[in-house]
């Protein structure tokens, strides 16, 4: 058992690195039986899940969306904000009374929560009926801790950062578009953000093994890939000291996968390099996510971002000089400890001279452990939520401006399947990330297709076949 520990976690001591081969067999012990497995949150999330659900197939398990049939029950949770705990939280009490009705029930909380010093803590004094915690770098332990409840075993916590996995199998959802890992952690300690306590220190994964599975991937004729890091840009500065990411760009580019994207970019880690490669290559998208957090000064230097707003706005500048085309979106945080209304004018400034394709948007949230958790907050959340409107208003007007200038305009669409919300017309994404939906033909899912732009929204935009 090893519990999460945030000053082992802020003091980062350097041990080696391993990189362990994950690709066990294991037998089919749990055949019949059923899992229900819910995901939260990111991206990196959501490529977890693909991984967890292999591990369960592997051990004979098929899915079910219906909570009461299931055997074993697992939470890929979520910590970044506060209520993306509560949710969690408020779906536990349902679990816990199916747990009532079938006592062989195994519940197992995975992802950000099961890394966070105070709440491993808290499900282990009150939420007694969890049988599993297992910390987001640890998800390969699934099968071995399954096998040992399945033996009696009790609650048990795993979270280790020190490890890189290799050789990890994954159930892809798409068969069309795959998620590659290319580093996990985050070593920037932006000080609002629990992500480097939960996902421990930056590890890249070796180069051999990143384009031996985007080969891999080819081979099978995946359409698109992207390199997932929640810190992207930052990969290789742990391992290498003449390869990094725009090198990695480069040689996944060469491998002639249709389509390259990558998520999420720090600005200070953007190099020159990185722009010129993405410009070079026709088969990496242009569509950066470069979250800015803050238009602020005096913000981003209590954020720890370290970037000034000018420095940001440079870097901007200079992608859209080579890289004309590029859509930009970013990430914004209103109501930061002491954000004064002059600081949010500063945002608004920003965001009214970069003219962003899109932006997530967020209120402040206190997160246990982390600097900013500890710094005086006086501004009324009603005043939050009032800048949070102003601040959404705007960059949907801006999202919407960018898309009405494709209007009558040939766009390449990568057909994704079905729309979810109307099952006559497909979705698919431009090169620059933006959702087209069009007339249902099964013949075009999977192909990159040219189609004409009939109508623009702020969120999506509506497609002919030509
Ligand atoms: N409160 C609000 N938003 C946050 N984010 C990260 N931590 C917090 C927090 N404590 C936002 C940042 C980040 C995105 C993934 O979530 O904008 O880029
Ligand atoms: Fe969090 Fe900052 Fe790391 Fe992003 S770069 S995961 S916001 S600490």
């Amino acid at each position: 058992m090893k519990l999460p520990n945030y000053e082992e976690a802020k003091s980062r001591t350097k041990v080696d690195i391993v990189y362990k081969d994950v690709n066990i067999k294991y037998e089919e012990v749990f055949k019949n039986k059923k899992y229900f497995l819910r995901t939260y949150g990111c991206q990196m999330n959501v490529h977890d899940s693909e991984e967890i659900s292999n591990y369960l197939i592997m051990l004979g398990m098929s899915k079910t969306e219906v909570l009461k049939d299931a055997d074993v029950i697992l939470l890929n949770t979520c910590a970044i904000r506060e209520n993306a705990h509560d949710k969690v939280i408020g779906f536990l009490g349902r679990c816990k009374h199916v747990k009532k009705l079938n006592k062989d029930l195994i519940i197992i909380i995975m992802g950000c929560m099961a890394a966070q010093e105070d709440v491993v803590k808290e499900f282990q004094d009150k939420h007694k009926y969890i049988d599993i915690i297992i910390g987001p770098n640890n998800i390969y332990d699934l099968p071995k801790l399954l096998l040992e409840r399945q033996k009696g075993q009790n609650i048990e916590v795993h979270s280790n950062s020190d490890i890189v996995p290799e050789n990890v199998k994954y159930h892809r959802d798409s068969k069309i578009s795959a998620w590659v890992n290319v580093m996990y952690g985050c070593d920037k300690f932006c000080t609002y953000c629990i992500v480097p306590y939960t996902r421990g220190r930056e590890r890249s994964r070796k180069k051999e093994a990143i384009l031996k599975e985007c080969k891999c991937l080819i081979e099978n004729g995946y359409q698109e890939i992207t390199l997932l890091g929640q810190n992207v840009n930052a990969y290789g500065n742990d391992l290498y000291s003449d390869y990094n990411f725009a090198s990695l760009l480069e040689d996944i580019a060469k491998l002639g996968i249709p389509r390259l994207r990558f998520v999420t970019s720090h600005p200070w880690n953007f190099t020159d390099k990185m722009i010129d490669v993405i410009a070079k290559y026709d088969n990496i998208m242009p569509y950066i996510h470069l979250p800015i957090q803050s238009g602020s000064n005096n913000i981003l230097r209590k954020m720890n971002r370290r970037y000034t707003k000018e420095e940001y706005l440079n870097l901007v500048d200079k992608i859209r000089k080579k890289i004309p085309k590029a859509a930009i979106t970013t990430d914004i945080i209103v109501g930061f400890p002491g954000e004064t209304k002059e600081d949010f004018k500063e945002t608004i400034d920003v965001v009214n001279c970069c003219k962003f394709d899109g932006a997530y948007t967020f209120i402040f949230s206190k997160r246990k452990g982390t600097p900013a958790a500890l710094l005086k907050d006086d501004t009324p959340l009603e005043e939050k939520e009032k800048r949070l409107a102003t601040l959404n208003e705007l960059v949907n007007r801006y999202s919407k401006e960018n898309n009405k200038r494709l209007l009558g305009k040939m766009v390449p669409v990568l057909i994704m399947g079905v729309s979810e919300k109307d099952n006559t017309k497909m979705y698919g994404y431009t090169d620059t990330f933006k959702l087209v939906n069009v007339a249902f033909d099964k013949a075009f899912i999977g192909k990159i297709i040219a189609v004409k732009i009939i109508d623009a929204k702020s969120f999506s935009l509506d497609g002919k076949l030509t």
